[in-house]
């Protein structure tokens, strides 16, 4: 059988181009799966997974808990607001209490860059990165990435823009390391504030015209601007930033072409984009929560493939 080349999912920037087709093959298997009257696989009965959250989350925490039931996977659930964690228990001592529970994968979100990696040294599980503060989502980026296979065909040769604050997202460093990886083109467009002085040593170009970016791309992956990072300000108002860098049917409708428009949620409505463009046939927005359950069955399938029961 197929491996992958790494024992956790700790980020992209680990992975080959051999393993993300592994995941997109096996995700098309669960896909189906999913899409059944039974949605449900007995792949994983002899599996425990930890799913442990120290940020917020909608969609990663719902998405990571039906994949591992539609594995048919024992899943426990913590959040950090409700644990022990604010009485001072470390990282460690936490994920080790957990794990002599017998868990074997733990899924985490955690607000430091670098957690998982931290994690997969110091705990014997398999660690699988639901994101570490700014710096890498990788299930998002292969869902992102699936979304666009499936909508266009395949991503290699694409032309893809991620639009907003690149600054603070884990959700475009782990894009663009995932797009390179499968043979397409990334800008990325928003205030200078918000892009990365490293950006150029990533080989992605920077458009600051945002009409000018839309012209260039096939799909545009738009982000939301992450207030709750920021100790500064870095433009001047909301308003000023809709109006240069939103994204809405008019400057849509001017293009000539219809692009593919991708957002990972959560979505600001009438700031980084607009309802009619959210909800319109243009969005994959929905599509790629679907996908997501399929993907991360994929990651959790081939991760659990490799440990010895
Ligand atoms: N896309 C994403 O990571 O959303 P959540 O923060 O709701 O999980």
């Amino acid at each position: 059988m197929d491996k992958l080349s790494v024992e956790h999912l700790l980020g992209i920037k680990y992975l080959n181009p051999n393993d993300i087709d592994l995941i997109f093959k096996t995700a098309d298997h669960f896909k189906e799966v999913i899409n059944r009257p039974i949605k449900k696989v007995p792949s994983l009965r002899d599996i425990t997974i930890a799913n442990l959250f120290f940020e917020n989350s909608t969609r990663t925490k719902l998405s990571f808990e039906l994949a591992e039931k539609r594995l048919s996977a024992d899943v426990i659930n913590f959040s950090a607001g409700q644990s022990s964690v604010k009485k001072g228990e470390t990282l460690i001592d936490t994920v080790n209490n957990i794990l002599s529970m017998k868990v074997d994968i733990v899924v985490m979100r955690h607000g430091n860059v670098g957690a998982g990696v931290f994690l997969s040294k110091h705990v014997d599980a398999k660690i699988i990165n639901a994101g570490d503060g700014t710096h890498e989502h990788p299930t998002q980026a292969l869902l992102d990435s699936y979304s666009i296979r499936e909508k266009l065909g395949s991503v290699k040769g694409k032309k893809i823009v991620i639009v907003g604050d690149i600054l603070h997202s884990r959700v475009a460093l782990s894009n663009i390391f995932a797009l390179q990886l499968q043979g397409a083109q990334v800008k990325v467009c928003g205030p200078t504030t918000l892009i990365p002085k490293y950006i150029s040593s990533l080989g992605v170009e920077v458009e600051t015209n945002l009409k000018k970016a839309l012209e260039w791309c096939d799909v545009a992956n738009v982000l939301r601007v992450q207030h709750e990072r920021m100790d500064i300000k870095y433009f001047p108002s909301t308003r000023e930033y809709t109006q240069l860098f939103g994204i809405n049917n008019q400057i849509l409708d001017n293009l000539g072409k219809k692009i593919v428009i991708m957002h990972p949620g959560p979505i600001n409505r009438g700031v980084e984009i607009t309802s009619d463009v959210a909800d319109s046939d243009q969005s994959i927005i929905l599509n790629q929560v679907e996908n997501g359950v399929a993907v991360r069955m994929a990651v959790i399938y081939l991760l659990a493939q490799q440990i010895k029961r």
